[in-house]
């Protein structure tokens, strides 16, 4: 473990922000912007049930998970063509480079858009092309993690995972969101299955609002690398064990927890418990554009309502880049920046 030194209070929040960071959790759909959502409905002659951006952005007080899906979806309608996908990941891409993650790794929704007669290729190829102009305009490496929704059925899931087989060398794994609470892992225990037998690396949401039971089984019935979310464990201390044993990462988002409920105030997050309890958490976004901000006001805002230190960041930071699907060389390439980055700082 790194030795860090201590950091005077007012200079946390620099660090916070400068330092080289790892984005593994967030949804594209739900980097969005509410300007970006009215302009391609515009370009794509779309009917938004909303009259204008602020009162479509004054519709965003969440009460829990679906309160906010219901939202979300409408959102993604305005999504047509391949040129839409590209430019609403390069939007998200300019944003996360000023808040210097320097590695994303992006979920995707294909069965919103495949639902509404947008083709797969049409979803991929437009993110593909984001993620290889995002390395060589902005230097920030990416790739994709395609997500079954879960309040669908394995069946659906499957013929997802068909139809995007031929783009199979643009993705680097396979995830599971949507509406938790009734949906457990084990509904998708075959098809995931597949999918690893396919090479994919695998990651669920899993006690965002759901039980500690759903990451057991993610982990043990989906045999998943990180777990999404995952605060609800630790009601169960078993499970924080199993989870610090293997280094499980949880990839947690705290203002989407604070924004849908599932803590009263940043005060009482979780994470500090997480991460003293020994376990590989990282910070993340979600969907940034309707929670109330990107990977550095998660960082900041939980640092300042919890009392984190500098330990803690190099702690997260370093945690992003062990956890993240890039390959040994650029894993350890970002890491050596890292601790630059802290010995010039400290
Ligand atoms: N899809 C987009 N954001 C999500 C979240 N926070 N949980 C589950 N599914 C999601
Ligand atoms: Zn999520």
């Amino acid at each position: 473990m790194k030795l860090v030194k201590p950091v005077a209070a007012d200079r946390l929040s620099a660090l916070l922000r400068q330092m080289p960071k790892a984005e593994l959790h967030i949804h594209i759909e739900g980097s969005l912007e509410p300007e970006l959502i009215f302009a391609l409905a515009k370009r794509n002659a779309v009917q938004l049930p909303y009259a204008s951006v602020d009162a479509l952005r004054s519709a965003y007080a969440f009460t829990n998970l679906q309160s906010f899906l219901d939202i979300y979806y409408a959102g993604a309608s305005v999504l047509i063509t391949e040129q839409d996908f590209y430019d609403m990941a390069m939007a998200y891409f300019a944003r996360a480079a000023e808040d210097n993650v320097i590695h994303a790794e992006l979920f995707f929704d294909p069965q919103t858009h495949t639902a509404r007669g947008v083709s797969m290729e049409t979803v991929i190829n437009g993110l593909h092309r984001a993620c290889v102009d995002a390395q060589a305009e902005l230097g920030v490496s990416a790739s994709l993690i395609l997500c079954f929704l879960r309040h669908l059925s394995e069946e659906e899931a499957f013929e997802t995972l068909e139809q995007a087989l031929p783009y199979r060398d643009k993705l680097i794994g396979i995830g599971l969101d949507s509406g938790e609470v009734g949906n457990p892992p084990e509904k998708f225990a075959r098809v995931f299955a597949r999918c690893r037998e396919l090479g994919f690396h695998l990651v669920a949401h899993a006690g965002e609002e759901g039980p500690p039971a759903y990451v057991w089984t993610a982990l043990d019935v989906l045999k998943v690398e990180r777990i999404d979310h995952g605060v609800q464990s630790s009601k169960d201390a078993l499970l924080m064990q199993r989870l610090a044993k293997d280094r499980i990462a949880l990839t947690v988002c705290p203002l989407s927890n604070l924004k849908l409920c599932v803590f009263p105030d940043l005060a009482s997050h979780n994470l500090r418990q997480l991460l003293e309890a020994g376990l590989a958490a990282t910070v993340n976004s979600d969907d940034p554009a309707y929670f109330g901000g990107y990977l550095n006001e998660n960082f900041t805002q939980t640092f300042a309502a919890t009392q984190l230190n500098a330990g803690h960041a190099y702690t997260l930071a370093r945690n992003s880049f062990e956890a993240s699907f890039i390959g040994a060389s650029a894993k350890k390439r970002h890491i050596d920046r890292l601790n630059a980055y802290f010995e010039n700082f400290c």
